[in-house]
């Protein structure tokens, strides 16, 4: 029994049942196929706690990115703390000083032109922002974004993705093609005169970490250019220091026309999104600036809180101590694969986006189980299972590393034996059992 124990009122099985009755049926029955009853408790830095203080684990997906500083990061906190003496949400029809501040400092710490930001809550809401804005400014309608990438789950966003995601909901439209990450012939092919823009997540993290082919990405750049089409990055995920840079496009020489950000930039703690835009593209608004509008989008406690976290997440030292974690890790992860060669096929990594390849679809969701059972919170990437994302927080030290290494290690070990059973019984249902 862990120390940690919530100190609520309701038991675990109490929860579960409520959950099931109010929120969702479906994603009970499914923690439950796979013997995964986990109900988030306490929580500290790079440590979740279940509510009933039997099982801890080691964060090593942070959401993403959204904890990127940690759960609960206590700087955040205390800095949220003094907000609250003097704002709340704000009010989107006034001018607002946090919000401009906030606008104002990621103008200054974007490349080239990029010096609006339209703020949002959400990052799906971000991405439709800048589908809106494209297509406004462009007056296109085509879409094209890459097979197996995501950027969310909202309106447009969702049309971007997979057929999966889209079909119940009888969203397919003809105005929205995919083609496949770091080919640039296939882009070639689609680019039209109808084509409004090139959607792309700088790295796609749910295809599982493929790192952009050198030059790529400037190609895009330069072939939407010459199209008069527009260049979106996604860095929902890679930004914010995650690749060991601030923006993870400045590793590829590129300047896009919109950046959106998300889930990091809440601190973990107020959700918050930003779609930051070339200045040409504000003209969208000039007409009428209202005909965008997000009520809880950009909070003046959250862009107080957003603030704090690009204070952090920019500044130099916080930087260098990414890039010195992530040569530990890939001094420490090439250790294992050589150990573990036969399930461990390989590294993708910059910075601390990183992805570790298994040797096949069914190696990730095992993996997923031998982690849990080893205390590690590890996701597989869901556009390519045989990869699992490796997020660790940005604000881990060397102690923390050897940790989760000793324990990656013995999730290899049990994973490779889970796999061969489940290989011989050919069944993968009942991997978590
Ligand atoms: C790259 C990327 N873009 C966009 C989104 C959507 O963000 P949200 O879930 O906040 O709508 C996500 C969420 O996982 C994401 O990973």
């Amino acid at each position: 029994m862990f120390l940690k124990k919530d100190r609520s009122s309701k038991d675990k099985k109490q929860i579960i049942k409520l959950y099931k009755d109010h929120v969702s049926s479906g994603k009970v029955d499914f923690y439950n196929k796979y013997n995964m009853d986990f109900v988030m408790g306490h929580r500290d830095g790079h440590w979740l706690y279940d509510i009933d203080g039997k099982k801890k684990l080691f964060n090593l997906h942070s959401n993403g990115g959204v904890f990127n500083l940690g759960h609960r990061n206590n700087e955040i906190i205390n800095f949220l703390k003094e907000q609250l003496n003097f704002y709340d949400i704000g009010n989107h029809h006034l001018i607002s000083k946090p919000r401009a501040e906030l606008a104002g400092k990621i103008a200054e710490l974007m490349p080239g032109d990029l010096e609006y930001t339209i703020f949002g809550v959400s990052g799906g809401e971000a991405i439709d922002v800048a589908l809106k804005i494209a297509r406004s400014f462009t007056n296109r309608k085509k879409i094209i974004s890459v097979e197996g990438g995501y950027h969310g789950h909202t309106g447009l966003s969702v049309q971007t993705g997979d057929d999966q995601y889209k079909a119940p909901f009888l969203l397919d439209s003809s105005d929205f093609l995919q083609i496949p990450f770091n080919d640039l012939e296939a882009l070639q092919n689609v680019l039209d005169q109808d084509v409004a823009t090139v959607i792309l997540e700088t790295i796609p993290a749910t295809l599982g970490m493929p790192l952009p082919k050198k030059g790529y990405l400037k190609k895009v750049k330069e072939l939407c250019e010459n199209n008069g089409t527009l260049l979106i990055l996604d860095e929902v995920q890679a930004g914010l220091g995650r690749t060991g840079k601030l923006w993870a496009f400045e590793h590829f020489d590129v300047i896009p026309d919109m950046v959106v950000l998300a889930k990091g930039l809440s601190g973990g703690i107020y959700p918050i999104s930003a779609t930051v835009i070339d200045k040409k593209l504000e003209s969208v608004f000039h007409d009428n600036p209202f005909i965008h509008i997000s009520t809880s989008g950009g909070a003046e406690l959250g862009s107080s809180v957003a603030l704090k976290v690009l204070e952090i997440t920019s500044n130099e030292n916080f930087l260098k101590k990414v890039n010195t974690l992530s040569d530990l890790f890939q001094i420490e992860l090439e250790k294992l694969l050589e150990r573990h060669h036969s399930f461990f096929k390989g590294i993708r990594r910059l910075g601390l986006m990183m992805g570790l390849e298994l040797k096949d679809k069914l190696a990730g969701p095992v993996m997923t189980k031998a982690a849990y059972d080893n205390e590690l919170l590890i996701i597989y990437a869901n556009n390519d299972p045989s990869v699992v994302q490796f997020l660790p927080p940005l604000i881990m030290d060397e102690k923390d590393i050897k940790h989760v290494v000793k324990q990656l290690d013995r999730t290899f070990n049990e994973a490779r034996v889970l796999h061969t059973a489940l290989k011989l019984k050919d069944n993968i249902t009942s991997i978590f059992k």
